[in-house]
């Protein structure tokens, strides 16, 4: 059953929502048009597909609110540096502070240059934020993820177990459930690293640093995948080495070596779709949750199509006002607004064009948005 009045429907909301998003807006596109959003992340079920990645944009309590407040589905909190109990950091060089950020284009497409890493405040206010987190993922508001840089030694060092064990068990004692849901971010400053030049390392990074997070808590486990500077097999090596994660966010920004900065835009979704339909032939190493240049619904759905159960975004949160189309409310809903109803490029547009092209078909009277990911799998 297609509803043929949809894109008139669709105009209309796009209009009047403009002005306010409906907070519940997956209840309302599932009783109007018979789209169910729901999607996963990190095992969660959640309303929609679509959620925030780490980095500047979750970094405190107010922001968390603000986007519980729009209907995000998620938030990655700002990636933390790992420390052992005395404090220090073996990665300590990722917790510089910097405060410039330009957003520019870059292409057809956006990118933000930011010279800055990791967490630079005090592990004590880390775990603060993680314990407003846990509250708003209690209340069902906000699915929020902390977000770890661990050790991550030369072939020939061991791990540094003291800051595996402290950081991990002082964030599952933080947030006091008996399952800590948590990403390790591989950054793509770490892949311009001399570090990470060789390719044995890298594999034995991912292979192994599942199991020390683990062994110190019960977690379910995201690895966030770098883009490495090497070629598509070894970026599907890398995900076949990260199996033993229970999900895989694919994949962390670009690394420009010349200017010594991590970039974004239609590069990485480039390299990054052209990536996941490799793994899509040889079978899905984990969950995947897609991240790189999402900045429409047809993007999210080119992620989809290609295995993610869910998106990260995070460039497209921090656009110039003049660039989405609402004229009130905050950056988060104005871009889900344009994420979700856009009648040319928004999600439900994108979906209802795959039904029209056979790709996705109604179970029970609706279209399924995580039917495009397990399609992405089944044996062709
Ligand atoms: C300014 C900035 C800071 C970021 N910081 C982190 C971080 O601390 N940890 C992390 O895992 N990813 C970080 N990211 C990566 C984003 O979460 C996201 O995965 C990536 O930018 C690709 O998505 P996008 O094209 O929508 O920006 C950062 C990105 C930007 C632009």
């Amino acid at each position: 059953m297609r509803n043929s009045g949809s894109p008139a429907l669709l105009a209309r909301d796009f209009e009047r929502f403009k002005g306010e998003l409906p907070r519940d807006f997956p209840a309302h596109v599932r009783e109007v048009y018979g789209i169910d959003l729901t999607a996963r992340y990190l095992g969660e079920t959640i309303p929609h597909p679509i959620g925030k990645g780490s980095g500047q944009l979750s970094l405190n309590e107010s922001q968390l609110g603000v986007d519980a407040d729009a209907g995000l589905a998620f938030a990655v909190l700002k990636t933390v540096i790992a420390q052992d109990a005395a404090g220090a950091q073996s990665m300590a060089a990722w917790a510089i502070h910097e405060t410039k950020m330009k957003v520019e284009r870059r292409g057809a497409g956006w990118t933000i240059t930011w010279k800055g890493r990791g967490w630079d405040r005090s592990f004590d206010e880390y775990l603060a934020l993680v314990r407003a987190g846990r509250d708003l993922t209690q209340d069902g508001r906000l699915v929020v993820v902390p977000s770890v840089k661990y050790h991550l030694p030369r072939l020939d060092e061991a791990f540094n177990e003291a800051e595996y064990e402290f950081t991990t068990r002082a964030l599952a004692g933080a947030w006091g459930e008996p399952l800590l849901l948590l990403e390790k971010d591989f950054s793509p400053t770490l892949a311009g690293d001399a570090l990470a030049g060789e390719q044995a390392q890298i594999l034995r990074w991912l292979r192994e640093v599942p199991a020390r997070i683990r062994a110190q808590a019960a977690v379910r486990l995201a690895v966030k995948v770098m883009n490495a500077r090497f070629d598509d097999d070894f970026q599907v090596e890398m995900t076949r080495a990260a199996a033993g994660a229970d999900a895989l966010v694919v994949f962390n920004r670009l690394f420009d070596a010349k200017h010594g900065v991590a970039y974004g835009g239609p590069e990485l979704s480039d390299r990054n779709l052209r990536v996941l339909d490799r793994l899509a032939t040889g079978g899905r190493p984990a969950e995947l949750c897609g991240t790189g240049d999402i900045h429409s619904g047809r993007m999210v759905l080119e992620y989809a199509r290609r295995g993610c159960e869910s998106v990260q975004l995070h460039t497209f949160f921090q656009l110039p006002l003049e660039e989405y189309a609402a004229t009130e409310g905050s950056r988060t809903q104005r871009a889900l607004h344009q994420l979700v109803f856009d009648p040319a490029d928004g999600l439900i547009a994108g979906m209802l064009d795959l039904e029209t092209q056979g790709v996705l078909e109604r179970r029970g009277g609706e279209l399924h948005f995580l039917d495009l990911a397990a399609d992405a799998h089944s044996p062709r």
